[in-house]
């Protein structure tokens, strides 16, 4: 059996390679695929290496997910429940992709992930590799053995696998669009997340005393330059977790509901998603009519929940995505964005095409809008109502 495993380093995926080879005899080749989650990769070679894999391939598919994955996020106004970006779940389609491709070319019959079997990332990793490589076999080690994280820590203290015992606490998954952290305290949906779990978010009392204020332009959606400076989205994106994350923004902490129907206490921080997607957000209330606003929150609901419970490759995304690109074609503009202290207030907008109408708005004497129409459109729209209580007398 030859076994190309999705490895990240962590604790999951390094006691994996070990079991392979203990139970199946397996040869192991391990993938990492860098979509932004800034590791140091050569000792995450080193680590796998030294964990028993005989090869180690390193892919940087940072480009290829910002602009595949993230600007789709970014146009759907991806949260889950309202309240998750949804790296994580990104993510998952597109190591898988590249995990099969290197299994096809360096002839495994197998590929494997380290997901554990309570979770999403199970599905989100076996439908796209059953998708793309009918053939293959799926292998997930850690939920075949059904090992609990501290037995995990001690199959690799046993084996003398490198892991670092005190960070393995957290069961961290990072990438550009975001870090999801799980376990130690934090299954405690009371105790606050301590400091040391995140990357990129300062503590309230130590971010800047003045407020920071930030332009985004996007152009059919997608988010292409930050304070008039062109650059590409994964560049846009690392930079803005940098900024909001130094203002204390990007935040999440919520119940989430998983697929399995466990009910989950999950910390995030993405300060870029949260900033791009509420700006987005605002920018197609100024372009687009309440009639698309409202049909595209149902597709939005719809694209999240695909998303989140591994159906990216289902033919279903291929419509929503199409519905959503038709919407997009006039989203273009700018957004004026205010941080300070853990908020990130929209302060400003402007649409190159906006259906948002100074002059027929306005309450000055410029105004375009012959306000006399609205006596009988008033009188037409409570028609039905004033009819009702005609019947019956007045509302009392
Ligand atoms: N609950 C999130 C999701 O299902 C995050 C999972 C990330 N995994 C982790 N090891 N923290 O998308």
């Amino acid at each position: 059996m030859k076994v190309a495993l999705a490895y990240s380093g962590g604790l999951d995926t390094t006691v994996s390679i070990k079991w392979l080879k203990e139970k199946y005899n397996a040869e192991v080749i391990t993938i990492t695929v860098d979509v932004g989650q800034e590791e140091n990769f050569e000792e995450i070679q080193e680590r796998s290496l030294k964990s028993g894999a005989l090869e180690h391939y390193f892919v940087d598919a940072k480009k290829k997910f910002a602009e595949e994955y993230v600007s789709r996020c970014i146009k759907a106004n991806g949260l889950y429940e309202g309240a998750y970006p949804l790296s994580s779940a990104l993510s998952r389609p597109l190591i898988a992709e590249e995990v099969v491709k290197i299994a096809l070319r360096e002839g495994c019959d197998t590929v494997a992930h380290g997901c554990t079997g309570k979770g999403n990332d199970q599905l989100r990793f076996d439908i796209t590799f059953s998708a793309l490589a009918p053939n293959l076999k799926i292998i997930a080690p850690v939920r075949e053995w059904n090992m609990s994280r501290d037995q995990e820590i001690e199959y690799a203290l046993k084996h003398g696998l490198p892991i670092n015992p005190k960070k393995s606490r957290f069961s961290i998954d990072e990438n550009l669009w975001g870090r999801s952290i799980e376990a130690g305290e934090l299954e405690d949906p009371w105790i606050e997340p301590p400091w040391e779990a995140f990357k990129y978010l300062k503590p309230l009392e130590e971010t800047p005393e003045t407020p920071k204020e930030i332009v985004i332009r996007f152009e059919k959606g997608v988010p292409v330059a930050l304070d008039g400076v062109k650059m590409p989205l994964e560049e846009l994106v690392m930079e803005l977790n940098k900024i909001g994350g130094m203002h204390g923004y990007g935040y999440i902490d919520h119940i989430e509901d998983r697929v399995v129907g466990l009910k989950s206490r999950e910390v995030y921080e993405a300060p870029a998603a949260l900033i791009l997607i509420n700006a987005h957000i605002d920018l197609e209330k100024m372009v687009l009519g309440r009639r698309t606003l409202e049909f595209k929150k149902i597709i939005e609901e719809k694209w999240a929940n695909m998303v989140y419970s591994g159906l990216w490759v289902d033919p279903l995304m291929n419509a929503l995505n199409a519905f959503i690109d038709e919407t997009q074609k006039e989203v273009s503009g700018e957004v004026r964005v205010k941080l300070y202290k853990g908020s990130a207030r929209i302060v400003g907008r402007r649409a190159e095409k906006p259906l948002y109408h100074e002059e027929f708005i306005t309450y000055t004497s410029k105004s375009l809008f012959d306000q006399r129409a609205g006596e009988y459109f008033s009188k037409l729209w409570g028609l039905e109502t004033h009819l009702w209580y005609m019947r019956r007398g007045s509302r009392r």
